[in-house]
């Protein structure tokens, strides 16, 4: 089955053709990243004007590459929910109406579940497994029972763990995005030159909840609080410091849903996945297996929602014309919705 997929959550606006959920033929993607740099983030208004614009040129492309034609198409996909409203409106209804006129299917797929999926397209990834969802909009951890099926165990309470690093990059101008920046300048800091504190959920049930506004609070308006002065206060020392916090925050949650839950295999995903960092970590859990995408299937892509949506098409699911776009979803808590 050959669908085509399209990704417009965000900035990026992406179109692929994946066939059988593993195959990809194309992996168009195009990065409005230049036109949100100069307000060092992401404007929703030009955002979705530019998704407008770009989006029919990126789906043929999609095509082009593929060596295919819409005559090819078995059936298309969105991701639906959750993201900018007005930018998933656009690639919503643009596969709404391009599945009305060719009179195939077509099914809107939720871009978190997408972003654990995208692993599944390089590997053969058994089940069940710990989901490590690190991005700029989420940072959630959970047991992965199957491509649908995703018990929540914590989520963030406030910042997700890229927003932090996109804001810490954004304050000490290092550059955009912030995520990439930091992995960068980190690779030639220490990390002992700052000792920045993790959260500590005590209150409530928050065993796997994470919390990253402390610690982008601590980098941005409390450095000299956390500066070790044997060491020169330098952007790749801040950077080194911040990096290796917020990882650790990742991983010791990590370390306990692999005690808790006893499931010993972990499959890691969204933009933060691409961290190198994160990633020599990972690969020192002992006796974990661990999972991540090529970097180019960590950020936002299209091969994952086309790749997603060919596992629901196969067990029958379809959406019908009245499917809406929502900006989120309703509860990160327990059994994912
Ligand atoms: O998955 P993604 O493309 O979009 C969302 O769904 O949010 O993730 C984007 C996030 C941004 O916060 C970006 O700074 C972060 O992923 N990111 C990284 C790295 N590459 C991208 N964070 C840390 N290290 C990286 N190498
Ligand atoms: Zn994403």
């Amino acid at each position: 089955m050959v669908v085509l997929g399209i990704e417009s959550s965000c900035d990026e606006c992406a179109a692929s053709i994946v066939e059988d959920g593993r195959i990809i033929h194309s992996n168009v993607i195009a990065t409005q990243l230049d036109l949100h740099q100069p307000y060092q983030g992401v404007v929703p208004e030009i955002a979705s004007r530019l998704h407008t614009e770009w989006i029919q040129s990126v789906a043929m492309q999609s095509l082009d590459e593929a060596g295919m034609t819409v005559g090819d198409l078995d059936a298309a996909a969105a991701s639906n929910r959750p993201g900018l409203v007005g930018s998933l409106l656009v690639g919503l209804s643009f596969v709404k109406g391009l599945a009305f006129s060719l009179d195939i299917p077509f099914i809107g797929v939720d871009h978190v579940r997408a972003h654990l999926y995208a692993p599944h397209l390089e590997q053969d990834i058994p089940y069940p497994y710990l989901g490590l969802l690190v991005s700029g909009g989420h940072t959630v951890i959970s047991i992965v029972r199957g491509f649908d099926d995703i018990e929540v165990l914590g989520t963030t309470i406030d910042d997700a763990c890229g927003e932090a690093f996109d804001k810490v990059a954004k304050f000490y101008h290092f550059g955009y995005p912030g995520g990439i920046a930091i992995d960068k300048l980190a690779k030639n800091g220490d990390p002992k030159a700052f000792n920045f504190p993790s959260a500590n959920l005590h209150k409530g049930n928050h065993d796997y909840d994470f919390s990253y506004s402390g610690l982008k609070t601590a980098a941005v308006n409390q450095l000299d609080q956390f500066w070790n002065r044997d060491y020169e206060k330098t952007p790749e020392n801040i950077a080194a410091s911040f990096q290796k916090r917020a990882i650790a925050m990742l991983v010791k949650k990590l370390k306990k849903a692999i005690k808790d839950t006893g499931i010993n295999r972990v499959v890691a995903g969204g933009g933060v996945s691409a961290n190198s960092y994160l990633r020599e970590e990972l690969t020192k859990l002992y006796q974990v297996e661990t999972y991540y995408p090529s970097l180019l299937l960590c950020t936002d892509n299209a091969a994952m929602i086309a790749g997603i949506a060919y596992q629901y098409l196969k067990r029958g699911d379809r959406d019908d014309l009245s499917l809406n776009a929502s900006a989120r979803v309703p509860s990160f808590k327990r059994r994912y919705p």
